[in-house]
């Protein structure tokens, strides 16, 4: 894994939409996988003002998302294919008709999974997922002890997710416990994965990601398994990994050869 740590949440968004533009720009037809939350909502400012700038398009490009509530319909302000529209697709030049966010509006949402999965493997497979981490270790809504190879289905949402994301809903709000998560084996196979996490919260999470034994109580930390993961923290996401002073080495190298040769 790739670990790269800026001082602030703004210069990891920033970083994120290097990597996501030059792939963009490299393949224009590009199959992008996407996260929703928090954390990633810097990285589309980033990549809207890009755009807004002439520096990248999304014409060509297919995306996955990662996951979705189940019982929220598209027009609900708390479901991802919302946040998605608000925050991504109405503000660059996307292809509705080529952007993917599960349905978690299916009589048996148990049949969400496999059209999902069916879809990415008909878009060629995604070349370049953006992930973010849960508190607990979480990718997607793969919540601890997730079967490392498991694939787009139903999940109950752990307690601690339901908590952390309440700050979404109103109070007395129906809050889904249910979503349809791409599976820790559907991200793997994504070609690329970047990792962003800013703030103290996220420490702990990083931390049994990147240095922890690999184990279903981490999911993320099943990406130690992914020959190419970019992780970008924050210094506050970043203060619980032993090896910080390494991985700084190491991207002085990198930026030295990037420098050189353009990045990779
Ligand atoms: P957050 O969520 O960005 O809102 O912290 C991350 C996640 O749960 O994957």
């Amino acid at each position: 894994m790739e670990v790269i740590i800026h001082p602030t949440a703004e210069d990891v968004a920033a970083r994120a939409a290097d990597i996501c533009c030059d792939a963009l720009n490299k393949n224009p037809a590009l199959v992008l996988g996407l996260a929703t939350g928090s954390t990633p909502l810097a990285l589309y400012a980033q990549l809207i003002r890009r755009h807004q700038a002439g520096q990248v398009s999304f014409r060509g490009v297919t995306s996955f998302n990662l996951d979705e509530y189940v019982g929220l319909p598209p027009s609900h302000p708390q479901s991802y294919r919302h946040y998605m529209h608000t925050h991504l697709f109405s503000q660059v030049d996307i292809d509705p008709a080529r952007t993917h966010v599960p349905d978690g509006m299916l009589e048996n949402p148990m049949d969400a999974g496999p059209a999902y999965e069916a879809a990415i493997r008909a878009a060629g497979g995604i070349d370049l997922q953006v992930l973010g981490i849960g508190a607990n270790g979480h990718i997607g809504f793969n919540e601890p002890t997730s079967a490392l190879h498991s694939r787009t289905r139903v999940k109950t949402l752990a307690e601690k997710t339901v908590t952390d994301n309440s700050r979404f809903f109103q109070p007395g709000e129906f809050q889904p416990r249910l979503a349809i998560t791409m599976g820790i084996g559907t991200i793997l196979e994504a070609r690329r994965i970047v990792l962003l996490a800013t703030g103290d919260g996220k420490a702990e999470a990083v931390a049994n990601m990147v240095e922890g034994s690999v184990s279903a109580m981490c999911p993320a930390s099943a990406l130690q398994f992914h020959v190419k993961t970019t992780v970008i923290c924050d210094r506050a996401a970043a203060s619980r990994l032993r090896m910080r002073d390494y991985y700084q080495f190491v991207l002085a190298q990198q930026d030295a050869l990037t420098a050189r040769f353009g990045l990779r």
